[in-house]
C-alpha cells in the first residue's frame, strides 16, 4: 500500500467511525448462551457403595449425563427460538417443537431431565415413605413391600433400554415404563420415582443381572425426596 493509499484508507475508516458511533471500538465477542448444564451431584461417586459402585456413578454422571446435556445444547443452538424454555416445557410439548430438533430434544432432553431427577432420587439410609405419599402408596399398592415387588417385576421385564416409573397420572399413582429416554412428562404424568434400567446404569458392577441391580437400588432410594415431591405436586 502506498502512502497515498494508506492516507485515503485512514480517512475512509475515520469517516465511517464518525458516522457510526462506537464503530472503532473493539467489538466484544458474544458469549454463547449455553442453556443447560450438568447439575451438581448431591453426593460423592462412592457414597452409594456397595449398592451402586463409584466407577458406575462416575461414568454414568460425567460421561452419559454430560453427553445428553451437550447434545441437548447443540439441538437448542440449531433452533435458537427455543432458547430460554425450561426442560419441562420442552418435553411436555414435544409435538410443538420444530421438526428439525424434535427427536434430538426428545432423546437428549429426556436424558438430561430423567438423569437430573435420578440423582436426587438416590440416598443412603433414607427414611421410609411418609405423610400423604406413604398413605396413598399403601392405598394403591398394598404395603411398601407389595409396591416394590410390583415395580421390580415391571422394571426387570423392560425390553432393551428404558425407565420404570412411579408417577401420578392426574387420577392416582401408577407404575409405568418409558422406552429409551422418554419421560412421563410427555404423557402429562408427574414422575415421582424413576429407575434407569439402561445397561450403562449397572453393567460395570452387576453385568447382565438387572434383577440384582434393582435389588440393590431399593437400598438407596431416597424416599424423603419422593415424599417431598409428592407433597409439592401441582404447586
Ligand atoms: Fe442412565
Amino acid at each position: 500500500m502506498t502512502r497515498r493509499q494508506a492516507l485515503k484508507t485512514t480517512a475512509l475508516v475515520t469517516a465511517a467511525a464518525a458516522a457510526v458511533p462506537g464503530a472503532m471500538a473493539q467489538v466484544p465477542v458474544p458469549t454463547p448462551i449455553i442453556p443447560f448444564s450438568l447439575p451438581p451431584l448431591p453426593y460423592g461417586f462412592n457414597d452409594l457403595e456397595p449398592y451402586i459402585d463409584a466407577r458406575t456413578m462416575e461414568v454414568h454422571y460425567t460421561k452419559h449425563h454430560q453427553a445428553y446435556v451437550d447434545n441437548l445444547n447443540k439441538a437448542i443452538a440449531a433452533t435458537p427460538e427455543l432458547t430460554g424454555k425450561t426442560i419441562e416445557a420442552l418435553l411436555t410439548h414435544l409435538n410443538s417443537l420444530p421438526e428439525k430438533t424434535r427427536t434430538a430434544i426428545r432423546n437428549h432432553g429426556g436424558g438430561h431431565y430423567n438423569h437430573s431427577l435420578f440423582w436426587q432420587m438416590l440416598k443412603k439410609n433414607s427414611s421410609l415413605p411418609s405423610g400423604a405419599f406413604g398413605d396413598d402408596l399403601t392405598k394403591t399398592f398394598g404395603n411398601l413391600s407389595d409396591f416394590k415387588n410390583q415395580f421390580s417385576e415391571i422394571a426387570v421385564k423392560i425390553f432393551g433400554s428404558g425407565w420404570a416409573w412411579l408417577t401420578h397420572d392426574g387420577k392416582g399413582l401408577i407404575i409405568e415404563t418409558t422406552p429409551n429416554q422418554d419421560t412421563p412428562l410427555s404423557a402429562g404424568h408427574y414422575p415421582l420415582l424413576g429407575l434407569d434400567v439402561w445397561e450403562h446404569a449397572y453393567y460395570l458392577k452387576h453385568e447382565n443381572k438387572r434383577a440384582d441391580y434393582i435389588g440393590d437400588w431399593w437400598s438407596v432410594v431416597n424416599w424423603e425426596f419422593v415424599t417431598d415431591r409428592y407433597a409439592k405436586m401441582g404447586s
